[in-house]
């Protein structure tokens, strides 16, 4: 068992509070010291990362600090001398699945005892999570959360120098990091880029983890972000996603309640070649972002706009801060502007005291919207939240009976739409080789939907007219249109 250096543990009344702080801008890169280059050169690093693209883009960030101690990576355990894992919370399934992996982790710790453990992100926000893993997994070396990321170095040197567990993790973010060199490699990909644009979320809906995980709203500096669209452009990036759990509520921590367009229309001006953005939410979602959209050709025609359910009681019980007929007016407004657009959503069933009514509200909702596509989910009590307090009173299966029933909806839409690409011709961005067969190459068409055509990997990195001659579920096959 390691000894154990706390020196900061969650608190979730802590994360709640949204005190209007003065946030500083850190404007350093952060060196690694010769003690851990020393150490680490030359040694193989594997990061499991769980959960959205908020993670992913951390996992990049860590990964930079790790290549830059001249550490490669190796996809498995096997080989590791560092195994992270950045986690998820914001289902239980997330959770079980990490306590499953750190057993087989512990497993290759056995084999060699200088392999170095570390557990990051959003899971180790919260109090019961952190206490089980410092209660069973006390092996591990490291553990740090969310806003900590940038104390990488400084916490991974004191754990080895000091031989004890170090955990780190603050609730009130109160600082934003700018100036971190990147080293080349180090994002996942060389053609398509998470660009971070808002971090952490103030909106409470009651089934939600993350203001507590990520804590309150902060927005990057607009210039921050146009140079580093700019700079990945340069480097040959044919595509950025911008990045926030609200991205339209870009910039009300500074006043502006309009930013998320500004900011839209400013990074299409800088002429990269497709932009696309996630999470938007209904109600802080204004036309002008529509005409945006409209205006320029770079900005992809998709939108994954969260309904979470059809019916107004539910949504209220939710603290979503929308009506059923608020959102279709939205989308009534989207599709005027924007009639191909591809829209896709989340919902959540199952949600405490969710009638049958309330569901076939759900599913008349999607009838409506006509989506293209949905991630569904049963809800999934979090602790702390105030949905987790209220009464599940829905048996197991009529949960799973409605799940299924939603995903039969959302797959018969989906298909349909999918039916009309074919004929026609799509701008295909071509990513790797397709997973199923290593004479197809797969991309992503405008609206976000997988392509694969016969081709080999010198397509990759490239944007190709395709034309389209079958369609399944959830992908298009294709062929290159000269
Ligand atoms: N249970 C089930 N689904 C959830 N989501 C967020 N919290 C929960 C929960 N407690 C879903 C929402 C959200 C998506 C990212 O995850 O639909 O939009
Ligand atoms: Fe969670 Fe709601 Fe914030 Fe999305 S908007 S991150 S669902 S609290």
């Amino acid at each position: 068992m390691k000894k154990k250096n706390l020196i900061s543990l969650p608190s979730f009344r802590e994360e709640a509070r949204r005190d209007p702080e003065h946030l500083i801008i850190q404007e350093n890169d952060i060196v690694p010291t010769t003690f851990l280059v020393s150490y680490w050169q030359g040694k193989f690093f594997c990061i499991k990362t769980y959960g959205c693209q908020a993670n992913i883009r951390d996992s990049e960030k860590i990964r930079n600090f790790l290549f830059r101690l001249g550490m490669r990576e190796c996809p498995d355990f096997s080989g590791a001398d560092m195994i992270l894992f950045n986690t998820c919370a914001i289902r239980e399934n997330a959770a079980n699945h990490l306590f499953g992996e750190l057993g087989r982790a512990k497993r290759e710790r056995d084999k060699n005892k200088d392999l170095y453990i570390g557990v990051f992100g959003c899971l180790m926000q919260e109090e019961k999570a952190l206490n089980r893993l410092l209660e069973q997994f006390s092996f591990i070396n490291l553990v740090f959360g969310t806003n900590n990321l940038y104390s990488f170095y400084e916490l991974l040197e004191k754990s080895l120098r000091n031989d004890e567990m170090e955990v780190a993790i603050y609730s009130q973010p109160s600082y934003l990091q700018e100036g971190i060199v990147e080293k080349e490699g180090s994002r996942y990909s060389k053609y398509t880029a998470y660009v971070d644009i808002t971090y952490g979320c103030d909106k409470f809906c009651t089934y939600c983890i993350v203001p507590y995980t990520r804590g309150k709203e902060r927005s990057r500096r607009m210039e921050d972000i146009i140079a580093e669209v700019n700079c990945l452009k340069e480097k040959g990036y044919k595509q950025v996603t911008l990045l926030g759990q609200n991205v339209d509520s870009y910039g009300k921590d500074f006043g502006d309640s309009y930013a998320f367009a500004t900011l839209l229309e400013n990074v299409a001006k800088t002429g990269i070649e497709r932009i696309r953005f996630t999470t938007p939410y209904p109600s802080d979602f204004n036309t002008k972002v529509f005409d945006v959209m409209a205006k320029y050709k770079n900005v992809m025609p998709a939108l994954h706009l969260p309904i979470q359910s059809g019916s107004n009681r539910i949504l209220k019980l939710m603290n979503r801060r929308y009506t059923r007929e608020e959102y279709l007016n939205i989308v009534r407004e989207l599709k005027e502007r924007l009639p191909d657009v591809y829209l896709t959503t989340d919902i959540i069933v199952a949600f405490p005291h969710e009638t049958e009514e309330d569901f076939l509200e759900t599913l008349s909702i999607c009838e409506e919207c006509s989506y293209d596509g949905a991630f569904t989910f049963i809800f999934s009590p979090r602790p702390m939240t105030p949905a987790s307090k209220m009464k599940d009173d829905i048996p197991l299966e009529v949960k799973q009976d409605r799940f299924n029933r939603l995903k039969d909806l959302i797959d018969s839409l989906t298909e349909k739409r999918a039916k009309t690409f074919v004929g026609t011709i799509q701008k295909v961005l071509f990513e790797e080789v397709s997973k199923r067969d290593k004479n197809m190459i797969s991309g992503y068409d405008e609206h976000g939907k997988l392509v694969h055509v016969k081709g080999d990997s010198s397509l990759i990195g490239q944007i190709k007219e395709v034309k389209i001659v079958e369609s399944h579920t959830y992908s298009l096959i294709g062929e290159l249109y000269e």
